[in-house]
């Protein structure tokens, strides 16, 4: 079928040399407005959204495949195949993503793992690679077709909204909100760290809010402020649960340099300077829910009044109803608000936490630089952990405290090693003293609150790229 496009009124906006229409109104999907910075979508023919059916006995390749822009010649077929006696689950990629990139089936495997799903995969290629905006403006597009076959399902094939469970990446989490925001009832949209630029600033009818389905988790990993420099996700609650791992603005083991002409280039057009190591963040969201699919390792969310808090180890432990878990089972707890947990830098990435104090020597001069630890316990040696998120000064008898995380079951603490570390050609170590004096270090398990040991520095020197193993507690 041809789709017509009826451009009602185009509006040339004065003063920013951009000539655009503002509403673009298609007969079956309504009005789609512009505000200026993001376009109204392209054509369908254009954004050409494919809807990809996976089941379990067909879960490597498709059972059966659409293009919505021919939703009268095909839908016939895509319902006769999904079965809606079954739950069904909805997967959407972001901006620059296909419905065959890797954690796409990835997490359609892991799913049909988990349960018998019907696995529908929208796959919007052609119109998430574009100029971001555009992309953005495409969303809206692509959420009003998921929306249109959805509601025909539900008229007509008995499809209950209730067992309707959205998982969307980025600017697929934002098409999420799009999709609930058309349908009433939806049982569940799960949020990989949704997208932020462009959206930030939106009523919540232009955005994914816990309003879109009865129940909203979150997962945000690279909430930075939006400055050009980093933070593609959205930072502020959204859901009626939201998980920020790692305090959800920059991830262990992602080593991004922020590369501002590849951040320029995601917003203005040039695809190939997308690269992984300024996504790693943002992608690591989508990491964690789909090991959180299967894996027998709980990834618990702590409630705390703000990430800093948490990291500084105030609020650990689980309240009476027990720690809610991030991931595909977050649903099953009643509590509602922000949590915060502490992950691996590499997969598995769930972790046990343990919180970790450092007490700088009275007899140590400023230094500046990062610290690791690596802890050893009865059942062996945890990775090198990165202790302080970032460089800093540490000063005499300064105390440094954070929660970290390791994927190794080590069992009881017995020694720990901290290795320091400088930062090469840095003007901030010109003026410092090239070594730090630890006095001891207070550890404790963020489970049991009373479970706390101390080990002890004895005021001795760490060098740069030299370590100290501290195994005593006595004499300090
Ligand atoms: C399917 O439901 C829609 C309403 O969503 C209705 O307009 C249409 O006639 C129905 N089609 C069939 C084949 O029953
Ligand atoms: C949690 O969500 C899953 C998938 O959407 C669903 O099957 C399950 O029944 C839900 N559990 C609870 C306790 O709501």
């Amino acid at each position: 079928m041809l789709t017509l496009v009826f451009v009602c009124c185009v509006v040339f906006v004065t003063g920013r040399g951009v000539t655009s229409p503002q509403t673009e109104c298609l007969p079956e999907f309504g009005c789609f407005i512009s505000d200026g910075i993001v376009p109204v979508p392209q054509q369908p023919a254009v954004v050409d959204t494919h809807l990809k059916l996976f089941t379990r006995s067909s879960p490597h390749s498709p059972r059966t495949s659409f293009a919505v822009d021919q939703f009268d010649s095909h839908i016939n077929k895509f319902a006769s195949l999904l079965d809606t006696t079954k739950d069904t689950k909805v997967i959407v990629h972001g901006y620059i993503g296909s419905g065959s990139m890797p954690w796409v089936v990835q997490i359609t495997s892991e799913l049909l793992l988990k349960g018998d799903f019907n696995v529908i995969v929208v796959d919007w290629q052609t119109g998430s690679q574009q100029e971001y905006n555009l992309a953005v403006g495409n969303s809206y597009l692509v959420g009003a077709e998921v929306a249109k076959v959805l509601t025909y399902l539900h008229d007509n094939r008995t499809l209950d909204y209730v067992r309707v469970h959205i998982i969307g990446h980025s600017l697929g989490g934002q098409i999420a909100g799009h999709i609930g925001y058309r349908i009433k009832g939806i049982g569940r949209i799960s949020g990989l760290d949704p997208a932020e630029p462009d959206f930030r600033d939106k009523d919540t009818s232009r955005r994914l809010d816990q309003s879109d389905a009865t129940f909203v988790d979150i997962i945000h990993t690279d909430g930075s402020k939006f400055k050009l420099l980093s933070g593609y996700g959205f930072l502020a609650p959204m859901g009626h649960v939201d998980f920020y791992p790692n305090g959800g603005q920059h991830q262990p083991g992602c080593d991004e340099k922020p590369i501002i002409s590849a951040i320029d280039s995601i917003l203005h057009g040039s695809i190939g300077g997308a690269t992984r190591s300024v996504t790693c963040s943002h992608n690591r969201a989508v990491d964690l829910y789909i090991e959180s699919i299967n894996s027998a390792c709980r990834f618990y969310g702590h409630t705390c009044s703000s990430a800093s808090k948490f990291d500084d180890g105030s609020c650990m432990g689980c309240s009476v109803g027990g720690c809610p878990v991030m991931g595909y089972d977050s649903n099953q707890t009643s509590q509602r608000g922000s949590f915060y947990l502490s992950t691996a830098g590499s997969a598995p990435f769930c972790a046990r936490e343990y919180y970790v104090e450092i007490h700088v020597s009275h007899l140590a001069s400023t230094s500046y630089g990062e610290l690791l630890v690596t802890l050893t316990g009865m059942n062996g040696g945890s990775e090198e952990i990165k202790f302080s998120p970032r460089n800093e000064y540490f000063r005499r008898d300064q105390v440094e405290k954070h929660v970290i995380g390791t994927n190794t079951d080590i069992g009881h603490v017995k020694s720990l090693r901290v290795k320091y570390v400088e930062p090469s050609h840095n003007h901030h170590t010109s003026h410092t003293a090239h070594e730090i004096r630890l006095h001891s270090v207070i550890m404790g398990s963020t489970e049991r609150s009373n479970d706390r040991v101390k080990f002890c520095g004895h005021e001795n020197g760490i060098h740069p790229d030299g370590s100290l193993t501290l195994s005593s507690s006595l004499n300090c």
